[in-house]
């Protein structure tokens, strides 16, 4: 590995420039434009993961909305394990945001008479998912980059891979980094770090996620101490594309698609779901039904399907069918442009004239680093927002589309954190930052060097994919989470028997790739000691073992603190409840008046 140079130094660093780092850094650049700035990306921001978001955001913006309806939809897909604080503030705050995107220059879509149009979406009761086509992702990541070129304080650090937290005087104080296109390992000094470095649906086989979510910085929080809350709520989305993962978005279903079996029967009118609602009506107020209802329910039903007999054999696993085809070429070209190309070029069919085969896939983890309702970790210096962080408004089940939201409400939150704890904290003792950058040099240039050790990187990942699905998947039992725990063990011991081939400094992604399942090991062994711990079954964790929710002993967040042997030490933490108090999930129901 090549030698270290001289350190950097910035005020702040937010390491990750997807959409939550860049609304971040928009946010410190608009408070303080003194504040000396850096993104630290592994890719160019562009290529970050929020480019793939494809149904939309939610917010409440019509007249047939309101505060209480998008805040009850949210904590009751939450299974109640949302922070209640949390989700009124994010609620509140949403159409704010959005309307701030439009007025950077998203192209939201409208009617006809000029306003902003909102699209049905799965566990919400009224239409409130703003979108810009079947894109939505794309545009918002690109409106949020092109307004970050704006400012001069920002420093990018493209193409950087962040190996390690620097931590002195108990405050984080920088970060480690590898310019991937040098080789070199700099140390990167600042007064605080925000991490949004994504999820980790990497450590999935079968999952929307791209090649780049590893959870990398959940995984550094972790290694320094911070705990990793309900890490065992892991949500699988219902549409996935066989054999590639690949999101056939929710707005599909929005939009009036729905989902058939090997009889040709709207199977989801069978579990508790509601009514079907008439397909040429699909926009039809105060309902949730059948198609929209809640991610986890959806997944859950695709499997009593799968034990049924009534899905349909696939060279991928067995799927069922997402059928548009009533909707129409018009509209699909217009609002689900993408879903059709990506039908076409990755099932090598055309939904406007065939149903397209899919079956659920990993998509989101609710669980993530522990953040207060401002972004800040417990340790001083330290804030996590986005898709790595758990504030926490997802609890056991995410409602699709309030993640967009999220990384614009919570990442402006946590660059304003950021930039007023920078200016408000005096100087700290900084003496070893440079000898723990050595020492992580010296770390990685082990690995890097090895020349002995006889396993190979895709074959241990490989069995780590293989313990999380067989074990942690959509259903649960004590007995497959235990053979999980000892496998991913075992994986955990094989790490340091791996051996590089590639020797060169000049974008090295073997290496890169090894530092990443380093990380995943990580993350997974928490999922899994998390999930076995929790023996109840709430949400997206169901547990064939302990098939009921129990508010008396689970009502709160699990937080997994790491430990030496990778076994993480699980506490808990009460969830915040302010008006809504612990109730049954009813789907298919009116369960709120509108504008109350
Ligand atoms: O289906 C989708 O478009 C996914 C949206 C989300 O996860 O928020």
């Amino acid at each position: 590995m090549r030698q270290m140079s001289e350190a950097l130094q910035h005020d702040i660093v937010i390491v990750g420039g997807g959409g939550a780092g860049l609304r971040a850094a928009i946010a410190v650049a608009q408070l303080d434009p003194n504040l000396s700035l850096a993104v630290v990306s592994k890719v160019y921001p562009m290529r970050s993961h929020t480019v793939a978001a494809e149904g939309g955001a939610a917010a409440v913006i019509k007249d047939n909305d309101s505060f209480e309806a998008h805040c009850y939809d949210t904590i009751s897909g939450s299974d109640w394990l949302a922070d209640q604080d949390a989700v009124e503030l994010f609620v509140d705050e949403a159409p704010r945001e959005l309307i701030q995107m439009e007025h950077w220059g998203c192209p939201w879509n409208r009617e006809p008479d000029g306003r902003v149009s909102v699209r049905p979406f799965g566990g919400m009761t009224i239409e409130r998912t703003w979108f810009a086509s079947d894109k939505t992702g794309f545009h918002m990541l690109h409106t949020l980059f092109q307004t970050l070129l704006q400012y001069d304080a920002v420093k990018r650090y493209d193409e950087w891979f962040a190996t390690k937290l620097l931590i002195e005087d108990g405050r984080c104080q920088g970060v480690v980094a590898i310019e991937m296109r040098t080789g070199q390992i700099r140390c990167i000094k600042a007064k605080a770090v925000i991490l949004s470095t994504g999820g980790a649906g990497r450590i999935f086989p079968f999952t929307t996620n791209g090649a780049i979510k590893t959870g990398d910085g959940t995984a550094l929080a972790y290694k320094a101490g911070v705990p990793l809350k309900d890490m065992e709520f892991v949500q699988y989305h219902p549409t996935g594309l066989p054999g590639t993962g690949i999101l056939i978005t929710e707005a599909a279903r929005g939009e009036g698609g729905v989902l058939l079996n090997k009889h040709g029967e709207r199977y989801l009118k069978d579990y508790d779901l509601g009514e079907p609602l008439e397909v040429d009506d699909p926009k039809h107020p105060q309902k949730r039904t059948m198609e929209l209802g809640p991610r986890d329910r959806l997944c859950q039903a695709f499997m009593k399907e799968h034990e049924k007999g009534n899905t349909i054999e696939s060279p991928f696993g067995d799927v069922v069918h997402l059928d548009i085809r009533h909707i129409g070429e018009k509209k699909i070209n217009k609002l689900l442009p993408f879903v059709r190309e990506l039908a076409k070029n990755y099932a090598g069919i055309d939904p406007v004239h065939e149903p397209i085969p899919v079956r659920p896939v990993v998509h989101y983890m609710m669980g993530g680093i522990h953040t207060d309702i401002d972004t800040a970790t417990p340790m001083p210096g330290l804030y996590a927002v986005g898709e790595c962080a758990c504030i926490s408004i997802n609890g056991a089940n995410r409602l699709g589309s309030n993640s967009l939201t999220k990384l614009l409400v919570f990442g402006k939150r946590a660059g304003v954190a950021a930039a007023k704890y920078v200016r408000s904290c005096g100087k700290f003792d900084d003496s070893s930052l440079e000898s723990q950058t050595a020492s992580e040099q010296a770390r990685i240039a082990a690995i890097f060097n090895r020349t002995s050790g006889n396993e190979r990187i895709a074959a241990v990942r490989g069995d780590m994919h293989h313990a999380m699905e067989s074990g942690a998947g959509i259903y649960r039992h004590d007995a497959t989470l235990a053979t999980t725990c000892e496998k991913l063990a075992m994986v955990r011991k094989r790490l340091g028997n791996i051996q590089l081939d590639d020797r060169s400094n000049c974008f090295n992604t073997e290496l890169t790739t090894m530092l990443e399942l380093e990380n995943m090991v990580d993350i997974a062994e928490a999922v899994a000691h998390s999930a076995r711990q929790r023996t109840e079954s709430r949400g997206s964790h169901q547990r064939t073992d302990f098939p009921e929710r129990d508010d008396q002993k689970f009502l709160k967040h699990s937080m997994a603190y790491r430990t030496e042997d990778g076994t993480p030490r699980v506490e808990y933490l009460d969830v915040v409840i302010t008006k809504w108090p612990p109730a049954k999930r009813v789907y298919g129901e009116k369960p709120i008046e509108s504008g109350a």
